[in-house]
């Protein structure tokens, strides 16, 4: 009998391993939501944009590429910078060279690359 009990006690529970991935996934899910609510960060934003300013020339938006037109995008509005993000990077919206740069881009990339392309704007209004 004490034996018995003893044992049960000691049993490895494969069961509560998996209800605490199934807690973890949920939270996982609901901060999901809250993620697209992220402002992003224009100091990080700086960094990254680095490689998006030899073709968004900035400041100024001269294209140092003048054989084509690259549209300007400092000043632009906030969510649309990310909706375009977006767009390219699930290729919704297709250019091949927007489609690169943007595969590269997680959805933090994107919110802190349009909040330093829109802080920006603010600074030239001033
Ligand atoms: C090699 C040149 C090049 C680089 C580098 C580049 N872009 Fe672009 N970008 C373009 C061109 C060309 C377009 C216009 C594409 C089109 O017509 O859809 C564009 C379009 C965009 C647009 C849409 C603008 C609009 O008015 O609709 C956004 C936003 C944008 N780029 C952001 C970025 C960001 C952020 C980066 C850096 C991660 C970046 N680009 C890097 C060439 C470039």
């Amino acid at each position: 009998m004490e034996y018995k009990m003893g044992d049960r006690h000691a049993r490895w529970r494969p069961d509560r391993l998996l209800v605490a991935f199934v807690v973890w996934g949920l939270l996982l899910a609901l901060s999901g939501p809250l993620a697209a609510d992220y402002e992003g960060d224009p100091e990080e934003g700086e960094i990254i944009a680095y490689t998006c300013t030899g073709c968004h020339g900035i400041p100024g938006y001269n294209n140092v590429y003048p054989t084509y037109r690259v549209p300007r995008i400092g000043g632009q509005n906030y969510g649309y910078i990310v909706a375009s993000l977006k767009a390219y990077r699930d290729g919704s919206r297709r250019h091949p060279t927007m489609n690169a740069q943007a595969m590269t881009l997680s959805d933090e990339d994107i919110h802190d690359v349009a909040a330093y392309f829109v802080s920006l704007t603010e600074d030239e209004d001033s």
